[in-house]
């Protein structure tokens, strides 16, 4: 199967290593098992003691019902346990997407949203998201987009790179459009539950009967280094991703879903810290912002993104290459998300190192 170049992990692969200052980055500050531990009180000998063999091959009952405890609506029979939601989004498309399919896909977004529909040999109609608009969905350009034909609409809430949330009515909305099509909505959910505001947005799962969830311990946990992902959907979805999943994962690591189980079933506590750190970040950025006359941004709402204009004649793959050799910040052009002069900035992390560096990327600009 052919497949475009995925440009932002390659970005990745090419400039992560030589960074001083990382504002590429979508995660907040990462876990240690230590750490993870000392959250959960959890017991080591039970991790100890646990033998290495495949496990509960769809993930354990355990993990399961955690996450069900992240929806209103869902039971263990509505989930998969997948290879991080890199790995629940991709089972999803290939178990429902065929050649020939019509899929509308909300971008700027993770690529895995048109570039694997698009690789399949689906038709791929693009919605693309606009400053102007907060960075929301326009619902009636999205209404035309979506036909009888439509199989499948993917999008992202919240949403990387922008940050923006979708309102609770407006996915009413989205679904409503949806189900006029008889069409699926596969929303990528892998940022939901760091809302800034707190307030968990709805899931698509829980307001839509074909309504597809991704989500993982990537970013909400802090866990990316566990790997370990979902779906939740109808049964009907869940049997046919299983049938695709038995080629390509067996289970995953049952360290994996002994660790997610502890950081789910204490969510409340793990959610607190990170959106501390991430309030923390974004004040910094909205404060940088302030100050700084060649960028604009509508400030994000969710997620550990933004996604920031910029006033000056280089493209976004230009500048932040020369940013980059010039003084060690790495930021990721709006290109590798097909949307030119904009930059995406991750303030998930450390806030006095994204301090300095903003205040570096400043005095740069003043010299272009
Ligand atoms: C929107 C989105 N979906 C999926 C992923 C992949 O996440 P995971 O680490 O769970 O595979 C990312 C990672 O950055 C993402 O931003």
């Amino acid at each position: 199967m052919k497949i475009d170049n995925f440009k932002v992990e390659e970005w990745f692969n090419m400039y992560e290593s030589d960074a001083i200052y990382d504002l590429a980055d979508t995660c907040v500050e990462s876990l240690s098992i230590n750490e993870l531990l000392k959250i959960t009180g959890a017991d080591t000998d039970e991790i100890c003691s646990r033998r290495l063999n495949y496990g509960d091959i769809h993930g354990s009952s355990r993990l399961k019902n955690a996450i069900c405890s992240m929806y209103q609506n869902q039971n263990a029979d509505n989930i998969t346990i997948t290879h991080g939601a890199i790995g629940a989004n991709q089972l999803a498309m290939l178990s429902l997407i065929e050649r020939g399919d019509s899929v509308v896909s909300i971008i700027p977004t993770y690529q895995q949203h048109y570039s694997i529909p698009k690789s399949i040999g689906a038709n791929v109609k693009t919605l693309f998201l606009k400053e102007e608009n907060n960075w929301l969905p326009d619902l009636n350009a999205f209404e035309k987009l979506v036909g009888i034909d439509t199989k499948i609409i993917c999008m992202n809430n919240p949403n990387n790179p922008t940050g923006s949330v979708i309102p609770d009515e407006m996915l009413y909305k989205i679904a409503e459009i949806a189900r006029k099509s008889n069409a699926y909505i596969l929303c990528d959910e892998v940022y939901r539950g760091l809302e800034h505001n707190g307030q968990i947005s709805k899931s698509i799962a829980d307001i839509y009967e074909k309504g597809i969830s991704t989500g993982s311990v990537s970013k909400v946990f802090s866990l990316a280094g566990l790997r370990l992902g979902w779906i939740a959907a109808s049964k009907d979805v869940i049997a046919e991703v299983n049938h695709q999943r038995e080629y390509n994962t067996i289970s995953v690591g049952i360290l994996d879903d002994f660790f997610a189980s502890l950081a789910i079933e204490n969510k409340d506590k793990i959610i607190k810290r990170n959106l501390i750190k991430i309030l923390e970040g974004k004040k910094v950025l909205t404060d940088w912002l302030k100050n700084e006359s060649y960028c604009h941004c509508i400030v994000p709402q969710g997620g550990t993104t933004a996604f920031v204009g910029y006033d000056i004649n280089l493209s976004s793959v230009d500048l932040c290459q020369k940013l980059q050799q010039d003084t060690g910040v790495m930021i990721l052009p709006g290109e590798t998300m097909e949307l030119d002069k904009y930059l995406r900035i991750g303030f998930g992390n450390n806030p006095d190192k994204l301090k300095t560096a903003l205040n570096i990327f400043s005095d740069w600009l003043k010299i272009q």
